[in-house]
C-alpha cells in the first residue's frame, strides 16, 4: 500500500531538481523508496528502443546499452502493452537486465513490473521494476502503479518537451535523436561529452567550415555527421574523401572531377567530390595528409567558391560546406611548414575538439555496455556481461587507441569469452582483455604465443579459428596504427581478403 503522502512527496520532489538528469535520478530513488524494489530504470523510447536515463541497482554499463524492441521480448510487451504489465514470476520472456544486477548472476524467477510511459497516448518511455522476491510486488495495486507511472510520465514528457523547445532555439540538443537500432550514436554522459554536444549543436546551425581535432579513434567522424545531421543542409548529401587514401595522381581528379580525355585512363566525364557534395557537405577526412599542391588548390575553392574540371576551363560554382577532420597537430604542421597557414586558418574559423577517452573515465562503462550489447546482438548471443573486475581494469587502462580501442576491446574479448563459454550466457572477465599487449606491440610480427591460451577443447575448429584471427588482425592492425593496407603487407595476405576476413569476423561494417 502507497501512502497518498509519498506520492504527494515525489511529485513535489521532482520539481526540485536542476537537471532533467537530476530528476530522473530522484525519480528513481523514490520508486526504490516507496516500492522496496532491487532494480529499476527510466527509460526513453525512440525509436524502436529503449534508452536508459536512468537506473538504480543495476551494473553502470546498464546506461550505454540500448534494447531494441525487436531483440527483448519483455521491452516489447511493455511497449504494446498500453498499462501495468506484471511478469509472471516464471515468465521465460528473457529479461533484459539477467546478469547486470551486481552479485546476482542469475536472475530467473522474480517479481518484474513494467510500467508504459504515455504522452497525448504516444509512448515515450518505460519505468521497470524488478524485485528479487517473487511476491515482492503483490500487495501494490495497479491503481497504484499507474499513479506512479503517471508521475514518471509527466516529468519525462516535460523533459522532452523543454528538449524540443531547445532544439527549435539550436540549444543542445541530445544527437541520439535521429538514431534508432543499429543506427551508430554518440555516447557519453560526461561534462566534456556535454561540451562536444554543446558546441556540435551551435556550430551545425551556422555555415562555418569546421576543422575537427583529436587523437586516432575519439569519434572524429562521428561528430562530421552530427553537425551535417544537425545543420540545415542535412537533407543534402554529405559526401565523404578521405584525403591519406588518395595518391597524388588521382587526388585532384578525386576533388574536382575530369573531363574526358583530360589524361590516359580519363574515358568518361567525371564530377568530383565537390560537385557531388554541392548544397551539401564535403567531409576531409585526414586533412593533414593533403599535398601542399593540393592544399593550394583546395583553397582557391574555398576562396572563390569556383572550381575546374581537369581538362576543362569552364569555372564551375559550387555551394559546399567543408567539414575537416584530423589526428595530427596541425598548428605543428603550419610551423613546419607541411601544412598552409592560410587553408589552415580558412578551415580552422570553428575548431571542435574531440575529446580523448581518459579525459572521461566517466563515459567507459557507458561504452563499454553500449558496445557490448551490439556484439550480443551481432554475435547471436543470448546474453552478454561485463564482470565488475573487467569493468574497473576497462576504467584503469588509458586507451591510446581510444574509443575504437575500446570497441575492438570488447568485441575480441566478446568472441573470445563465446569460444570459451559458448553462446548463452558468457561474461567478459579481465582475462579476455589483454590491453597492454593489444596497444603497442613494438614489432607488426605477432609470436605465436600471444595467440589466445584460454580456448578449451569442443568449441569447434571454426569458431577457434576465428578468435585467432581475430586477435591476431586487431593487433597487427593497431601496430600499423590502424593502416589496414600496411597491416594486409604485415599478415602477407592481399588486401581484399584482408577486408572480407576483417568484414565476416565483425572487425569491419
Ligand atoms: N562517443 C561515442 N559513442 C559511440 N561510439 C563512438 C563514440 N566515439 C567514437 N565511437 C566509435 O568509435 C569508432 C572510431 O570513431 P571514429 O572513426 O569517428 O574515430 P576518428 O576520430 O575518426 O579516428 P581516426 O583519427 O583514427 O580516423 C567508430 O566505430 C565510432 O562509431
Ligand atoms: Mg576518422
Amino acid at each position: 500500500m502507497i501512502s497518498t503522502d509519498s506520492l504527494v512527496r515525489i511529485a513535489l520532489d521532482l520539481q526540485l531538481g536542476i537537471s532533467h538528469q537530476d530528476r530522473f535520478h530522484r525519480l528513481i530513488q523514490s520508486v526504490r523508496s516507496l516500492l522496496h524494489s532491487d532494480a529499476s530504470a527510466l527509460l526513453r523510447y525512440e525509436g524502436g528502443q529503449f534508452i536508459p536515463l536512468a537506473i538504480d541497482g543495476l551494473m553502470q554499463d546498464v546506461l550505454g546499452r540500448r534494447f531494441a524492441l525487436a531483440d527483448h521480448p519483455r521491452m516489447e510487451a511493455i511497449a504494446r502493452a498500453g498499462d501495468v504489465v506484471r511478469f509472471p514470476a516464471d515468465s521465460n520472456l528473457p529479461d533484459p537486465y539477467d546478469g547486470l544486477i551486481p552479485d546476482h548472476d542469475d536472475f530467473r524467477v522474480h517479481a518484474c513490473v513494467g510500467l508504459p510511459l504515455f504522452s497525448d497516448q504516444t509512448l515515450i518511455g518505460a519505468l521497470t521494476i524488478d524485485g528479487m522476491n517473487p511476491t515482492q510486488f503483490d500487495g501494490i495495486s495497479d491503481e497504484e502503479l499507474r499513479l506512479v507511472g503517471a508521475l514518471a510520465a509527466a516529468a519525462l514528457s516535460n523533459a522532452l518537451l523543454l528538449e524540443r523547445l531547445a532544439r527549435q532555439s539550436s540549444e543542445p540538443l541530445a544527437p541520439s535523436s535521429q538514431n534508432g537500432p543499429g543506427q551508430p550514436e554518440m555516447i557519453g554522459r560526461s561534462p566534456a561529452m556535454d561540451r562536444l554536444r554543446h558546441e556540435i549543436a551551435v556550430v551545425a546551425s551556422s555555415e562555418l567550415n569546421v576543422l575537427i581535432l583529436g587523437e586516432t579513434g575519439v569519434g572524429k567522424e562521428l561528430i562530421a555527421k552530427a553537425v551535417h545531421q544537425g545543420s540545415p543542409r542535412a537533407s543534402a548529401p554529405l559526401v565523404y574523401l578521405n584525403c591519406a587514401a588518395l595518391p597524388e595522381s588521382v587526388a585532384e581528379s578525386e576533388l574536382f572531377g575530369h573531363v574526358k580525355g583530360a589524361f590516359t585512363g580519363a574515358i568518361h566525364n567525371r564530377a568530383g567530390k565537390f560537385e557531388l557534395a554541392d548544397k551539401g557537405t564535403l567531409f576531409l577526412d585526414e586533412i593533414g595528409e593533403l599535398s601542399l599542391s593540393l592544399q593550394a588548390k583546395l583553397l582557391r575553392v574555398l576562396q572563390y567558391g569556383d572550381l575546374q574540371r581537369i581538362g576543362d576551363d569552364t569555372p564551375l560554382k559550387v555551394n559546399v560546406r567543408i567539414l575537416a577532420a584530423t589526428n595530427r597537430e596541425l598548428k605543428q604542421a603550419v610551423v613546419e611548414g607541411q601544412f598552409r597557414s592560410d587553408l589552415y586558418h580558412r578551415l580552422s574559423v570553428f575548431p571542435i575538439h574531440a575529446p580523448a577517452l581518459r579525459e572521461r573515465p566517466d563515459d567507459i562503462p557507458l561504452l563499454a555496455g553500449y558496445f557490448c550489447e551490439r556484439c550480443r546482438v551481432s554475435l547471436g548471443l543470448e546474453r552478454l556481461r561485463i564482470e565488475p573486475r573487467a569493468l574497473q581494469l576497462l576504467g584503469s587502462y588509458d586507451w591510446p587507441g581510444n574509443v575504437r580501442e575500446l570497441e575492438h576491446a570488447i568485441h575480441r574479448a566478446a568472441v573470445l569469452a563465446r569460444a570459451e563459454q559458448g553462446s548463452q550466457a558468457p561474461a567478459l572477465d579481465c582475462h579476455h582483455f589483454n590491453l597492454a599487449t593489444g596497444s603497442a606491440p613494438s614489432s607488426s610480427r605477432i609470436p605465436v604465443e600471444q595467440a589466445p591460451q584460454q580456448i578449451t577443447a569442443g568449441i569447434g575448429l571454426r569458431t577457434a579459428t576465428d578468435a585467432f584471427q581475430l586477435r591476431l588482425i586487431e593487433q597487427t592492425l593497431a601496430a600499423q596504427h590502424g593502416n589496414w593496407a600496411a597491416t594486409a603487407r604485415a599478415l602477407e595476405m592481399d588486401g581484399g581478403n584482408l577486408h572480407r576476413l576483417a568484414r565476416r569476423l565483425g572487425l569491419k561494417p
